[in-house]
């Protein structure tokens, strides 16, 4: 794909948008009320928007290196702040992948300059689990593992906010920590259970 050929699609997918609806364009100017955030890695096989069949207004988006929400990332914290409190979102949905290139690089023993305190984040992930990893013998189940619990991880980083916290509590906002596969294009649900989380960070992380 070439960059004109990028302005042709984009004067295409105008033409499409019309001919369904007129107003579609002006629909889209007049707000947005998604109900779903989206975090997920930046990633180029991982297309928020076409793995999960969404349409323009239905997801917000936040997207970096490994999906990973770090309590000190501006960006992320803005992001999340600003659509739960402000677009009043009702789910949060972390999402991860197998074949995560920022996972397999925190598995992995080399100085990678600026990206050293990003995934470190991930090898924090590695610690805190590390009796479970080390058991599993198969290099690719470890990976796929890690990228899971990584998951996991960012879903609790998630929870111990004080603007989900709050949401939850009077709306019943909820987290999910999702999994997709590129080998098979399938999301997989890790099923996180949001209350039980909770109940064990809480006399720690409790803010609301
Ligand atoms: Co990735």
């Amino acid at each position: 794909m070439n960059i004109e050929k990028i302005f042709q699609n984009n004067k295409k997918w105008i033409a499409d948008k019309l001919a369904v609806d007129e107003n579609y364009f002006e629909d889209l100017a007049k707000g947005q009320s998604p109900e779903f955030l989206y975090i997920g890695c930046s990633d180029s096989r991982v297309s928020a928007e076409e793995m999960m069949g969404a349409n323009p207004g239905d997801i917000f988006v936040h997207r970096n290196i490994a999906n990973m929400v770090v309590n000190t990332d501006l960006s992320a914290m803005s992001v999340i702040s600003y659509s739960v409190s402000q677009l009043k979102v009702n789910h949060i949905i972390v999402c991860g992948h197998y074949y995560c290139g920022g996972v397999k690089a925190a598995m992995q023993s080399a100085d990678l300059g600026i990206l050293n305190p990003w995934l470190r984040n991930i090898r924090d992930v590695y610690r805190l689990h590390h009796h479970e990893l080390d058991g599993i013998d198969d290099e690719e189940a470890k990976y796929k593992r890690l990228v899971e619990l990584n998951v996991q991880e960012q879903c609790i980083n998630v929870i111990k906010t004080a603007d989900v916290q709050r949401a939850n509590r009077e709306r019943g906002l909820r987290v999910h920590g999702w999994v997709f596969d590129v080998k098979t294009g399938k999301l997989i649900d890790l099923k996180i259970d949001f209350q039980k989380i909770l109940s064990q960070i809480m006399e720690i992380y409790r803010l609301t």
